[in-house]
Formats: C-alpha cells, sequence, structure tokens
C-alpha cells in the first residue's frame, strides 16, 4: 500500500514523477505529493484526495527540480489530509522522505525526538523518518539512512533527499517492494515497474535491508555494513504500452479484453522455460497434503483449484485464507506443499503464511504474476504467471491466469499419481488449450451482459449461487461486484440457502446463478427455481442450451461448452463484465474503488 517513485537525472523529475504516480495510484490514492530539490530548499506540494487533485494543484504552484520523490497515499496513520501526506519534510528543512509501510516503534521514537525539542507537523508515523535522518545527520546521508533504518522497527520502503546532498536519492527497503531503474538520462526508484515502465526496463530489485544511492551519473548498492553489492540489471519484459489504458475507457476492461491472450501467454509458459522446469521437477510423490492459501480473489482461484487438484489427483486440499493462516498454528510437514497465490507478490498476509509454511518445514510453491516480487523470491518454487503488468485495483486477467496454471499443475500431478490414463491427460490438456479461444468468443458479444447489467444499479443486494466448482467461482462473482460497484453481494453454495439466507429473498431480488456442473444442473436449477417462486430474478451463467425455459423471471448467458473443472474460466469472464457493467453504469471510479489498494502489504 503506498506508492513511491523517485528521479535523479538530467531531465525535470516532476512530470515524469507524476506519471509515475499515474500508474501507482491503484496502491493508494487518499493524497499525494511531490518534492524536488531546488533554489536551495525543497519545493513541496501535496494534496488530499486523488492524484488528479495534486496535479490541478501543481499548476498553480509549478515545481522544477531534476532530484525528487513522489508518494500516493493509502491511509494507515494519520486521517488523509494535506499535512498527513508524503513527502514529509524534517523540521530543519533538511530532509524529505517518502514512505511506504509502517513504522511500528514510531511512538517510542517520537517522543524521544520530542524529548529533545523537535516538533512534528503530522499525525503519521513516516514523519518519524524525515525528524530522525535530521537528528541524526552526520554530514554522510548513506550513513544516516543506516543509522536511522537501523532504529526502525515494522516495514519500509524509503525514498530520501537531503538537501546538502542535493544530487543524491537514497533508498532502502525492508519488507515493502523497491525496485531501481537505470536510464540514459537519469535513475529512478519506484514501488514496481508499470510506474517507471515509459522510461526504462532495465531494472534492479533492491533486497530487505539494501540501500541504493542514486545519481544522475549511476547507481551504487550497499548493505547496511556499507559493503558494496553488485546488482547487474535485469531487463522487463512487459511493453511500455502494458502500463497504459490504449483507449479503453478503464484499466479494468483493458484488462478483461487482454485475457484471451493472457490465457494463452500462461499455457504456453507451462510448456517452456522456468515454468516448465517447475512443473516438471517437483517430485509429487512426496506430499499427502496440499494447502493452498492467498488473500482475495488469489484465494478464490485457490478454491477453484481445490477441487480441481482433489478431482484430479484424489490428494486432500485444503484451503486457508493467509490473514488467519499463521495465527491456528497450522498442521504442516515436510510432506505438504503449501501452494501460495499472489497477484503482486508481495501481500503481507500470503508473505507471513509462506514464512510460516518455511518455519514448519512444508514445501513452498507459489505462483506469482510480478517477477522480483518477495514471494517469487523466497519461495522455494515459483510459477509465474504471464498477465503483465495489472493496474486495476480488481483483479481480472492475472485472476484468470492463475487458475490456468493451476489447471496444469493438477494435471500434471495426476499424470504422475497414476490417476489419470494418458488419454485423459490429454483430453483435459486439449481442453486447457480451448480456454483461450472460448473466452475471446465471450468478449466478441458482450452486449447482452452490458444490456443486462444496466438495469442491475438500482440493486441494493445481489447473492450469487453455485454448487461444487460454480460455488467456488460464485465467491469470485460475488466479490468482484460488491468491490467495485459497492453492491452488497454474497455468495452461497446452492444448497446451502434453504438452511437461512433463502429469508432474504423477496419480490425482485438478483440472483446469479452460476450451472456448468452438468451432473449437478438438476439440483442447482432446483435452487433457482425456489428463488423464483419467491420472486427473485434470476440471472444464469452457464453453458447448457435447456436453461432458457420461457421463464420471464430468468435470462441466460449461455457459456461455450467446456470441461466443467475448466469452466470457472468462462463464468469468470462473464462475472467480471457483469461487475464492470453494473460499476459503469454507476459511473463509479472502477480503477479505484473506495478504501481499497491494491498490493496489500499491510497486516
Ligand atoms: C480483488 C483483488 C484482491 C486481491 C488480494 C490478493 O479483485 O484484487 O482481493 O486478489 O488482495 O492480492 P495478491 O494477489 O496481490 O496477493
Amino acid at each position: 500500500m503506498c506508492g513511491i517513485i523517485g528521479y535523479a537525472g538530467k531531465k525535470d523529475a516532476v512530470a515524469m514523477i507524476v506519471d509515475g504516480l499515474k500508474k501507482l495510484e491503484y496502491r493508494g490514492y487518499d493524497s499525494a505529493g511531490v518534492a524536488v530539490v531546488g533554489g536551495g530548499g525543497f519545493g513541496v506540494v501535496k494534496q488530499k484526495g486523488r492524484l488528479a487533485a495534486l496535479e490541478a494543484r501543481l499548476k498553480s504552484f509549478p515545481l522544477a527540480g531534476r532530484v525528487g520523490i513522489g508518494h500516493t497515499r493509502w491511509a494507515t496513520h494519520g486521517e488523509p489530509s494535506d499535512v498527513n501526506s508524503h513527502p514529509h519534510v524534517g523540521s530543519g528543512n533538511r530532509v524529505a522522505v517518502v514512505h511506504n509501510g509502517i513504522i511500528e516503534n514510531y511512538r517510542r521514537l517520537k517522543s524521544y525526538l520530542e524529548q529533545k525539542g523537535v516538533r512534528f507537523a503530522s499525525q503519521t508515523d513516516s514523519e518519524v523518518v524525515a525528524q530522525l535522518c535530521e537528528y541524526y545527520y552526520s554530514g554522510d546521508i548513506i550513513d544516516t539512512v543506516i543509522r536511522v533504518a537501523n532504529r526502525l522497527e515494522g516495514s519500509y520502503a524509503l525514498g530520501v533527499m537531503c538537501l546538502d546532498e542535493p544530487d543524491t536519492l537514497v533508498a532502502v527497503k525492508k519488507d515493502n517492494p523497491l525496485i531501481v531503474g537505470l536510464s540514459e538520462h537519469g535513475n529512478f526508484i519506484a514501488s514496481d515497474v508499470p510506474a517507471i515502465l515509459r522510461y526504462t526496463n532495465r531494472v534492479c530489485y533492491l533486497g530487505d535491508k539494501e540501500l541504493a544511492v542514486i545519481r544522475q551519473d549511476g547507481v551504487r548498492f550497499f548493505s547496511f555494513d556499507r559493503e558494496p553489492l553488485q546488482k547487474p540489471p535485469e531487463t522487463v519484459a512487459w511493453s511500455p504500452d502494458s502500463a497504459e489504458k490504449t483507449g479503453y475507457p478503464h484499466f479494468m476492461l483493458k484488462e478483461i479484453m487482454e485475457q484471451p491472450r493472457v490465457l494463452r501467454d500462461t499455457i504456453r509458459s507451462a510448456r517452456t522455460g522456468a515454468n516448465q522446469s517447475v512443473i516438471d521437477n517437483l517430485d509429487v510423490s512426496r506430499y499427502h497434503k496440499i494447502v493452498i492459501t492467498a488473500c482475495g480473489s488469489a484465494y478464490n482461484a485457490g478454491v477453484v483449484a481445490k477441487y480441481v487438484f482433489e478431482a484430479l489427483c484424489r490428494l486432500p486440499v485444503e484451503t486457508e485464507l493467509a490473514s488467519e493462516f499463521r495465527y491456528k498454528d497450522p498442521i504442516l510437514d515436510k510432506k505438504t506443499l503449501v501452494l501460495l497465490i499472489s497477484q503482486s507478490g508481495e501481500t503481507a498476509d500470503t508473505i507471513a503464511a509462506l514464512r510460516e509454511a518455511k518455519a514448519k518445514g512444508a514445501q513452498t510453491l507459489a505462483i506469482v504474476n510480478v517477477v522480483g516480487s518477495t514471494i517469487a523470491k523466497e519461495a522455494r518454487y515459483c510459477l509465474f504467471t504471464a498477465a503483465g503488468p495489472e493496474i486495476a485495483v480488481a483483479t481480472t486477467k492475472a485472476f484468470s491466469a492463475q487458475l490456468v496454471l493451476l489447471y496444469l499443475l493438477a494435471v500434471r500431478f495426476a499424470s504422475r499419481r497414476k490417476t489419470l490414463t494418458e488419454e485423459e491427460e490429454r483430453a483435459l490438456l486439449a481442453s486447457v488449450a480451448a480456454l483461450p479461444e472460448k473466452a475471446a468468443e465471450l468478449l466478441e458479444a458482450t452486449g447482452t451482459i452490458q444490456k443486462y447489467a444496466s438495469a442491475c444499479v438500482g440493486y441494493k443486494s445481489i447473492f450469487f449461487i453455485g454448487r461444487n466448482i460454480d460455488y467456488a467461482i460464485a465467491l469470485e462473482g460475488s466479490l468482484k461486484l460488491k468491490e467495485i460497484s459497492y453492491i452488497h453481494s454474497e455468495a452461497y453454495a446452492g444448497g446451502e440457502l434453504k438452511h437461512g439466507t433463502i429469508s432474504l429473498i423477496e419480490e425482485d431480488t438478483l440472483v446469479v446463478v452460476l450451472a456448468s456442473c452438468e451432473r449437478l444442473y438438476g439440483k442447482i436449477m432446483s435452487n433457482a427455481q425456489q428463488v423464483i417462486s419467491r420472486g427473485a430474478k434470476v440471472l444464469l451463467i452457464g453453458n447448457s442450451r435447456n436453461g432458457a425455459n420461457g421463464d420471464e423471471k430468468l435470462t441466460q448467458i449461455l457459456l461455450p461448452a467446456c470441461h466443467e473443472l475448466f469452466s470457472p474460466s468462462l463464468s469468470a469472464v462473464v462475472l467480471q463484465l457483469f461487475a464492470y457493467y453494473v460499476a459503469a453504469n454507476k459511473g463509479l471510479d472502477i480503477d479505484k474503488p473506495r478504501n481499497l489498494a491494491k498490493s496489500v502489504t499491510v497486516e
């Protein structure tokens, strides 16, 4: 949470910082700010609200400078306000800081400094870093930052500027992401790659308790003992366009539309390079149990995977919310494979679950989208989804990419465990390979969903039901809808409705019914009839041609035929479009839903 960016180079920093903040806004959007070194002091402009408010303020109070830092905030300590916005400048106006993370001992540090006469301007934990840097400044900003970092407890990614060393930007991190970007005209720091992709694709990933000293003519890396570190740059394969809207009204719609390509690339990745070698080399005979842990939509992908793995591999699979995992003393041993799923690779709870699993001796395998992220680095094995940068807060293409990698992993495991015949394996792989085309077919005909969704803006509550794997994808449909449309929604297993929830069904309640499990079609349709007879309207999403029975209370979106276990990939596309168009018809800020941030790096 919170996005930071910095630049030291030959060009004006401000335009690039603001442009980078636009790409980072998904990490937080309560307030934003920029600081540059110039004219014998810091120029600082900070503004509560969205980035557009900062841009407007910069028109009235323009800044210019060749070394600068910027920040977009998701408030943790102190309300969203101008004064609590970053960058924070020490009371002596010598040091400016941007921070992502939480300084857990900030109260102690603050009162220590207050006793020494330092006056604080904000209620944030972050200001303590700027004040401490000024307090300890020894004439060497590198030594100062190391000394300060050694006093901090909690998590941080920091960009620090000092007026006495105006050409230098210092960056340091612990448990929050930070990358360094290298370009001909200057060098960058950023919370992630999309922020600087327009300017460079050569990046170095900063490790915990490593320090980067950024100047126009180069970047040096140090350990906290001031030992120089060698960090050869890596080339990011993402194109600059992948972090732009390219004509779409929202990143979310662009990312939904990209899914056929993402599915194709991710399927291909499982047959080549690093992904293939992980899939081929995992010794599945060692495991007697799989535990899948993740948060939010990634967790929902894990719930889908539980059905697929259990059906194909006949191996018990548990799913655990990563935020609960470490507090329940999970039963793990070296025969347990813990599978962690994360788009960002930086979700604090998933990182903690990974560390817990490793501490307990379990084998760890992560499915991650962001190369160089903490989870990718720390998991024993890692598979990468080929989704490219995902900018919209609500995940779509990364979720779909996770699903296909999970299917392919399950088929591979099953084949190794000999729970499938060769013929069955071939048929399953062919079904997965057909998914991109089928997703494209759905995306070519969005008119019905768009029209249906436009009539749904007035609902106070929408229910999603399904059975078996349809229930798993109902969870994702419900989450997607509520997070971007602000309509209350819940997902239930179809058979569970009559145990309580059916009392909420009244005239014209909308129930979205997922029905791609052929075996259970009759059962879920009975549940649909039960709600229709109590006045509900039903949106049926499934692949049976017998669904539309002429009932005026029932509308069907017909899915292409598909293997039951992989049908969530097609239902997901419709559910994403449904949520998107409901929110679009409500005129909401779809890419940045209120209170949310994409990369949840705090507990
Ligand atoms: C919902 C959504 C979130 C994320 C969750 C985990 O649309 O995007 O629920 O799935 O915060 O994030 P990652 O996958 O980055 O660990």
